[in-house]
């Protein structure tokens, strides 16, 4: 069983050496695959059939970033490749940390559904529209993992909606409801997106577990990111229920950033402990990377964190401290 590596566009593949240096130190086997822009300018889609069929066969897929400036509002784009391994893999559930100082949450966010995945279309009249749907079985099951993850972290449960104005919350709000009754060990609150938006930035400490939307979700992991270091640190995981898990940085392709060698490595290699742990079953070498990625952030932070480490550096400095971890 190998790891399927997709460096993708703009500072992912940077980001992504780092992580390769680290599978490598630990012995563990990869393959590399074309996704995202670069696939499509070379073969004409984000996905190539030969991408989706090793990612289904790895046991986890290790991402960097899609995204080029040129093909942006396209019709062949590259998050749509993204979307779709995502629905592929049915991977659903989106974990988020986000940890500093005293601050330690974590976003749980739907991940195949709402409106990423809607109808969508254009009226004879020029009106464009996109939809939001939910199926109650969509919302339970990522209820579930919200609540069991409170429950292993003895934590309460916060459940993100807008429920003042739309049906698709009312829906949220009724599911999340019900499945407490299951968990009556975990208290569970409910809150409104955009107050809770500001509750992020003004006493993120006060927030444990969140579960929330798809979309919901996406805005509010940056919010998140930028209260605890910014995205440069930002990791995250996407699960089924059984197949091959998604592990990847928060952050996008950053090409203001790509080709400079500076972009921090750290989201991706968080990442990569994340798929250590949730991917391979290896938690003592997770947590060796992480204590590796802090020792090192601390030794050789990079511009976004007001150093001038490089990407590689900051590589460099985590392959030092983990090789120390490993040999003691
Ligand atoms: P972005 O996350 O790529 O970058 C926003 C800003 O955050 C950057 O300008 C940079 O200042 C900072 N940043 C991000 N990653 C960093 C890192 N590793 N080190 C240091 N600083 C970092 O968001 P964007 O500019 O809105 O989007 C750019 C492209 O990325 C778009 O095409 C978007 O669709 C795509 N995107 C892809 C993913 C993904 O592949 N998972 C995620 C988000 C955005
Ligand atoms: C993310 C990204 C993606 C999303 C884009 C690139 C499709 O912003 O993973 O947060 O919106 O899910
Ligand atoms: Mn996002």
């Amino acid at each position: 069983m190998t790891v399927a590596v997709l460096p993708g566009d703009g500072i992912g593949p940077e980001v992504a050496a780092e992580a390769l240096r680290v599978l490598d130190a630990l012995g563990i086997a990869h393959s590399e695959h074309a996704f995202g822009g670069n696939a499509i300018l070379e073969r004409g889609t984000p996905l190539p059939d030969e991408t989706l069929s090793a990612c289904r066969e790895a046991a986890a897929v290790l991402l960097g970033a899609v995204g080029l400036p040129e093909l942006e509002g396209r019709q062949v784009r590259p998050e749509q490749g993204l979307l779709r391994l995502r629905k592929e893999l049915g991977v659903y559930a989106n974990f988020r940390p986000a940890q500093a100082g005293d601050i330690d949450m974590v976003i749980v966010r739907e991940l195949v559904g709402g409106l990423y995945y809607g109808e969508r279309g254009t009226r004879e009249d020029g009106t464009v529209y996109d939809t939001c749907e939910y199926t109650p079985a969509q919302v339970e099951r990522i209820a579930r993992r919200a609540f069991e993850l409170a429950r292993a972290r003895g934590e309460r449960l916060t459940s993100v909606d807008k429920v003042n104005v739309l049906a698709t919350s009312r829906l949220w709000r009724d599911v999340v409801t019900e499945i407490a009754s299951e968990y009556p060990d975990v208290p569970l609150e409910h809150a409104l997106v955009d107050s809770f938006a500001m509750t992020i930035v003004q006493a993120p400490e006060t927030i444990d577990v969140v579960v929330t939307e798809n979309t919901f979700g996406d805005i509010l992991s940056d919010v998140a990111a930028a209260v605890t270091g910014g995205l440069g640190l930002a990791a995250s995981a996407s699960l089924s229920d059984d197949g091959p898990g998604i592990f990847e940085p928060v952050h996008g392709s950053a090409p203001q950033l790509a080709g400079r060698g500076i972009a921090n490595p750290a989201a991706m290699l968080r990442s990569t402990a994340l798929l250590l742990r949730h991917g391979l079953a290896r938690p003592d070498d997770a947590d060796a990377l992480e204590n590796a990625v802090a020792t090192a952030l601390a030794e050789a932070p990079t511009p976004d964190l007001g150093g001038r480490a490089t990407t590689r550096e900051l590589g460099d400095a985590v392959l030092h401290a983990l090789g120390r971890s490993l040999t003691v």
